[in-house]
């Protein structure tokens, strides 16, 4: 971080020479004269996106990135409201009133101050920013169970931690189903880019609704392991919705699609977001073309596409140029039905709409020459080139799981990996664990532990994920996510792993923090042992993580550390929930998640 250094010397030059002879100055400007060089800084601008600053988009961030010495303060209430985001009337959860709650933007090298207050009345809350790798900061991971306890209503956690990573994400609550209730919002940080743009259009946030509260919806999922369909799609947290049909005095009307006005000839940055309980989606614009240029937090090389398929959870920086002939074109994220998410009665209605002229009101008349996907995986592998290029060359250890479906003693279902179903206690999370040194873990915590073999940073552990479920819902592709990472994806294949791992893509593989595991496929990841920490990995599908579909890793147990102040908020955290829970309305359901 050599950028930290030269203001600081800088300093010390100028105001040590008010006081020591001018032999002395010269004699210490030799000595500083390799820091003297001028600085290499080159300003990122509609034609230098790949600049920033004395850093840019060769830049490992993974070890490097500035120091800004900004800070960006946020202050985020979670709240029971009242949303109407097509027509429809229904409670929901909303940060600061509204969903998609406020857009959290800061820049590369920053640090976060996030307030977080629990204003509902009989829920916990926490706040996980999703991709993060919450280097030095695994305390702020945000997830109930494993890095804390649930802040209890009416109190505030404050989240802290530097932005060592630039692109696309969203912050989202991760209790139980709450997310799926409207609490998340964006979380943007700016930095360099692999492709030039004019303008950055921000979010683009990509959603299933469902107009009966999910936690209603929960029941019947917990029993049988099937809902009801939902009931529409949102585009940036709005559609509309035909009420002629439903007499229901919810059906308020007013619903509208959310719409974007482009100056021809420009180019502009949408960063695409799926935030889906449980759909997926293939995002196109009628007559235009897509330039992707970063998959989650991770720049790749641009490639061009008429359409890109965004699984739950995933984001990707798209750049649209506006060369069509001006007039009105159709946003579409067509809803993929080979995922064999839950059903939808408006599939064909997660439309947006692009206007060349703002003043224009008529609806597009444009059509799609997108072809519908056929079986469920994420973009071609051969298209999510990493920028910055890293090889997986040095693997510590390879632990295989098998996915599968098993019904409790109660009758419940659950999704099983090797064997056992993710159930977290919300009062007792992994890390507080840890510092108890407690040498065994609850077996349904399914942890793994993974040590490095070498004092090198370039050690991988690999984790193989069998698809093994049976009939119909073996037919489920599921989004798998990891925190505290991304991670190389070296093998994402439909049908059964042969054991072997020479086949593995250990050249410069996809690396993001969540991709797909193929029906009855397997998907092969491997993370660098490079942040101790109690990191979770689940479907992203919500269900399906409330369902148990989780393990979580514990990296580098010995070396996990916390700042003494940090231990003294974990554990007030935990007091106060302890105090308010056991009175609680709604007591833990599902696997915590
Ligand atoms: Cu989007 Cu476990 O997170």
């Amino acid at each position: 971080m050599k950028g930290r250094f030269l203001p600081l010397l800088a300093f010390v030059v100028g105001s040590s020479a008010l006081y020591i002879s001018h032999g002395l100055v010269e004699d210490m400007k030799a000595l500083l004269w390799p820091f003297q060089q001028p600085l290499q800084s080159c300003q990122n601008t509609p034609t230098s996106r790949s600049c920033w600053d004395q850093y840019d988009i060769d830049t490992n961030y993974y070890t490097t990135f500035p120091d800004t010495g900004n800070t960006v303060e946020v202050w985020l209430s979670a709240e029971e409201s009242i949303c109407n985001q097509d027509g429809y009337e229904r409670s929901c959860m909303t940060f600061n009133g509204t969903m998609p709650g406020p857009p959290i933007i800061a820049n590369w090298g920053d640090d976060l101050v996030i307030h977080v207050t629990n204003n509902m009345h009989s829920n916990g809350t926490t706040v996980h920013w999703h991709g993060v790798r919450q280097l030095d900061s695994i305390q702020y991971d945000g997830v109930p169970g494993v890095t804390q306890c649930p802040i209890r209503p009416g109190e505030t956690l404050t989240y802290r931690y530097k932005v060592t990573q630039y692109g696309t994400s969203w912050y989202h609550s991760h209790i139980s189903l709450q997310y799926s209730e409207g609490l998340f919002g964006p979380l943007i940080f700016n930095g360099p880019a692999t492709a030039d743009y004019d303008e950055d259009l921000g979010a683009l946030f990509l959603q299933d609704w469902s107009h009966l509260p999910t936690f209603s919806a929960w029941r019947d999922k917990e029993k049988y392991g099937i809902t009801q369909s939902l009931s529409n799609l949102l585009i940036n947290g709005a559609n509309t919705f035909d009420c002629s049909a439903v007499s229901d005095e919810s059906c308020v009307g007013g619903g509208k699609k959310s719409q974007t006005v482009f100056q021809p000839g420009k180019k502009y940055l949408i960063r695409l977001i799926n935030v889906a309980t449980d759909s997926q989606f293939q995002f196109s614009i009628d007559g235009h073309k897509l330039k992707v240029i970063a998959n989650d937090f991770v720049p790749i090389q641009p490639y061009d596409t008429d359409s890109v398929v965004i699984n739950a959870a995933q984001r990707y920086d798209v750049i649209v140029e506006a060369s069509a002939p001006p007039g009105d074109y159709w946003l579409r994220a067509f809803w993929v039905n080979a995922c064999a998410g839950v059903a939808n009665d408006h599939p064909e209605d997660s439309i947006g709409i692009v206007r060349y002229d703002a003043a224009s009101t008529s609806d597009p008349t444009s059509v799609s020459a997108v072809k519908a996907p056929t079986t469920c995986f994420d973009e071609p592998l051969e298209s999510l080139v990493p920028h910055m290029k890293f090889d997986v060359t040095n693997i510590a250890g390879t632990t295989v799981e098998e996915l599968r479906v098993r019904f409790t003693h109660e009758a419940l279902f659950t999704w099983t990996v090797n064997s056992s179903s993710l159930v977290l206690d919300w009062s007792n999370p992994t890390l507080k664990r840890v510092f108890n040194n407690e040498s065994v873990f609850p077996t349904e915590y399914n942890i793994v532990s993974v040590d490095k073999k070498t004092s090198s940073d370039d050690e991988w552990a690999v984790l193989v994920i069998q698809n093994k479920v049976m009939g119909l819902l073996g037919a489920i592709a599921h989004p798998i996510h990891l925190h505290g990472h991304d991670f190389w994806v070296l093998a994402q294949e439909s049908g059964p792993w042969d054991g072997r791992t020479d086949s593995f893509k250990t050249i410069n593989p996809p690396r993001r923090d969540t991709a797909v595991l193929p029906a009855q496929g397997h998907l092969a990841i491997a993370l660098r042992l490079d942040n101790p920490g109690t990191w979770i990995l689940h479907c992203h599908i919500a269900w399906h993580a409330s369902q148990g579909l989780s393990l979580e890793f514990v990296e580098s147990e010995e070396s996990i550390s916390i700042q003494s102040g940090d231990m003294e908020i974990l554990q007030d955290t935990c007091e106060s929930w302890d105090e308010w829970s056991g009175n609680a309305t709604y007591p833990q359901d599902g696997s915590g998640i």
